[in-house]
């Protein structure tokens, strides 16, 4: 078993896919063992009639598939793999070991996780278990072979799905085996213990360590905790995790080295794993997303959670694993999707590179936690609105199957680092307002709203394709990022840093001399002062934006001021400026702008870089995949009104030829394929 210890600098690029259909992929999670034999009879001709051409199953049924320890029952997953099989549906086989069954928690119940307060979590759920239990990595493996032995040359088999969302509902544990394992971790990071207490900074409150048994995990104490030693927690967690799914990966492997394997992530919505090391590990990246319901920008957000899953392909075609036809459970309040949104969803995630579109779940579960929610085919059962929508969706997808394989290209990247996330959001930080992924949304949002694709990249990424790189408060840069992002913008490229970036290295040290250490050089700026604002404080500017938030006190070397505070703590100093350095430039944006202020700022840039912007024509969101002969331009109208959009070519939806100009009618999308 190997795994880096660095997130990789660029994500792989293979399109690796699945064995079968030239077309898209269209199903869900489908979970027959809470119902009777003629309920699956049923369930396969609906399946049938809306198109469903893949099911993942078995994802919590370890219980079922091994009763008791070492004693097996496969009768039941026998005849589904049968059935399903004779209907031509695929198989996405997952390993069950998301849900320990009662068995293994009574017998090692020393795997049982330990939150960071000391709690020991119960079972009677699914999603937990120690990462670093040698018991659980053991049953874990045992199960998986006996799957992997008894289908591996079953036809239907065309992908495995190893566990479900690892790193959720929580993900860190403070039991003993993940201390012992985290020393280890520790020796194999850092060596000697001279160089850890070096690099955790251990002479503040007298925390030096003598031995490394001394070492604990980073639990609940009475202040805050070390930060440089929060930091390799999270690491060390996101490691053990992977280790879990590579455990299971190479029992699969031995038996099917052909048939893919993945795992579902949460790219923007679980912080746990570093899916840029964890993208190197699996065959097809696979995501699961939901829409925040109450948000009005919901679907803005699920159009960066796909760009992120994209990005994490290498820009391959990727799986959604999972979203929703309508309410989830497990929200303050489960807003129902209306008519034509849960097709928009699906076809807005297809616009951004998933070749295959699933769901949560096939059929709605009567009882257990997850009673209300939403599924293919609801209680109501087939006489509905959501699964006439279904059925439809289904024909959408078969005539979208031209589309497979093709990509989207992007020439703006946003900065992604988990690890700043992590380092981000420990406490005591300078304000409360600071928010990575505040400005992440803000920033995507912007460029959303001018139809701009966006790729995301990880700092130490090659950036050499993209025109535009946008940094949007990175507070941890390490010193290969920083070398990386100067050498990008004196190599020519475009580089804009929001407040609060690159302020500490890869153990949360903060760089010596004045702020930002690790980007002072190619922003031409010093900051000796920091100063943030009050709640609700507002500053206006010389071009008569208006910052809130955060202001910075800047000495410019040889940067630009493009605006000025007017007032606020930092008055008649620099607000906005930019250093033109090498063959490229970098802006600075020093206060935190929204809304009409930030995209006039960022139109600018884009120009400068040289990107067509076009301000969305009332909420018709536009993406273009292509291949090296084929255009598909995808136009999704999010409005109430009908609107028209120049293209030419054939649309796919409708099958008509199109000519100048497309109506794309309220609450619909279009697809307009056109030979290059
Ligand atoms: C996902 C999970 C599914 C189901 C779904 C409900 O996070 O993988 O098993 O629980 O949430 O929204």
């Amino acid at each position: 078993m190997s795994i880096h210890t660095t997130s990789p600098a660029s994500p792989p690029t293979t399109d690796r896919w699945l064995k079968g259909t030239t077309g898209l992929r269209y199903g869900g999670d489908y979970n027959p063992e809470q119902w009777p034999r003629e309920t699956w009879l049923e369930d396969i001709a609906l399946m049938k009639q809306a198109g469903i051409n893949l099911v993942s199953i078995a994802i919590f049924a370890w219980g079922i598939l091994e009763p008791r320890e070492g004693e097996y029952d496969f009768s039941q997953l026998d005849d589904i793999f049968g059935l399903l099989h004779e209907a031509g549906i695929d198989i996405d086989l997952a390993t069950p070991t998301a849900a320990p069954p009662a068995w293994f928690w009574k017998k090692y119940p020393d795997s049982r996780p330990v939150t960071r307060d000391g709690i020991t979590l119960g079972n009677g759920s699914r999603g937990m278990v120690s990462p670093s239990s040698p018991d659980y990595r053991r049953a874990a493996a045992a199960i998986t072979e006996q799957l992997a032995r008894r289908y591996a040359n079953h036809p239907a088999l065309v992908l495995w799905h190893v566990h479900n969302e690892y790193g959720a509902p929580i993900s860190d544990s403070y039991d003993d085996h993940s201390v012992a394992a985290f020393r280890m971790w520790l020796q194999k990071r850092y060596a000697t213990l001279d160089t850890l207490n070096e690099k955790w900074g251990t002479t503040f409150w007298g925390q030096v360590y003598g031995e490394w048994d001394e070492i604990d995990a980073p639990r609940q104490s009475a202040s805050v905790t070390n930060q440089a030693q929060r930091l390799d927690f999270h690491r060390f967690t996101s490691d053990a995790l992977l280790e879990c799914y590579i455990n299971e990966r190479d029992v699969i492997r031995r038996f099917t080295p052909d048939i893919p394997v993945t795992t579902n992530f949460m790219a923007t919505n679980c912080l746990s794993p570093d899916y840029w090391k964890w993208a190197r590990e699996v065959d097809i990246v696979a995501n699961d997303h939901y829409l925040v319901a109450e948000r009005a920008d919901n679907h803005v957000l699920l159009a960066m959670d796909a760009d992120l899953s994209r990005s994490l392909a290498g820009g391959a075609p990727w799986i959604l694993m999972e979203h929703s036809t309508g309410a989830v459970n497990w929200q303050p309040r489960n807003i129902a999707k209306r008519a034509g949104e849960m097709a928009r969803n699906s076809l807005s995630h297809l616009a951004r590179g998933a070749d295959a579109i699933l769901f949560f779940q096939f059929r709605a579960s009567r009882f257990g936690v997850e009673k209300f929610h939403s599924a293919m085919l609801p209680h109501a059962g087939a006489e509905t609105r959501v699964w006439r929508e279904v059925v439809a969706l289904g024909e959408t997808l078969g005539s979208l199957e031209a589309v497979r394989g093709s990509r989207v290209q992007a020439r703006v990247a946003l900065l992604w680092d988990t690890e700043s996330f992590w380092a981000q959001d420990f406490e005591w930080r300078p304000s409360a307002e600071l928010g990575h992924r505040e400005r992440l949304e803000a920033f995507y949002t912007a460029l959303w709203n001018r139809n701009v694709s966006v790729d995301f990249a990880h700092p130490t990424a090659d950036l050499t394709g993209y025109a535009l790189v946008v940094a949007p408060s990175l507070y941890l840069v390490g010193p290969a990022a920083s070398e990386n992002l100067t050498g990008y913008v004196r190599d020519g490229g475009h580089l804009v840093v929001s407040y609060f970036s690159g302020i500490v290295d890869e153990n949360d040290t903060v760089y010596a001399g004045a702020a930002p250490g690790a980007l002072r050089e190619v922003l031409g700026l010093t900051i000796p002062e920091f100063l943030p604002l009050h709640e609700n404080e507002t500053v206006t500017l010389s071009d008569s934006r208006t910052g809130t938030a955060w202001t910075d006190d800047i000495e410019v070397s040889t940067a630009e001021v493009l605006a000025r505070y007017v007032d606020g703590p930092a008055a008649g100093g620099p607000a906005l400026t930019r250093n033109v350095y090498g063959a490229g430039s970098a802006w600075y944006i020093s206060t935190k702008l929204t809304g009409t202020d930030l995209d006039s700022l960022l139109l600018d840039v884009l120009n400068t870089a040289g990107i067509e912007a076009a301000r969305s024509i009332d909420g018709v969101e536009t993406i273009i995949r292509s291949t090296d002969t084929d255009e598909f331009l995808f136009l999704i109208n999010h409005s109430d009104a009908d609107q028209s959009w120049p293209a030419s070519g054939t649309e796919l939806l409708t099958n008509t030829a199109v000519d100048g100009t497309v109506l794309v009618p309220a609450g619909l999308t279009r697809v307009v394929h056109s030979t290059l």
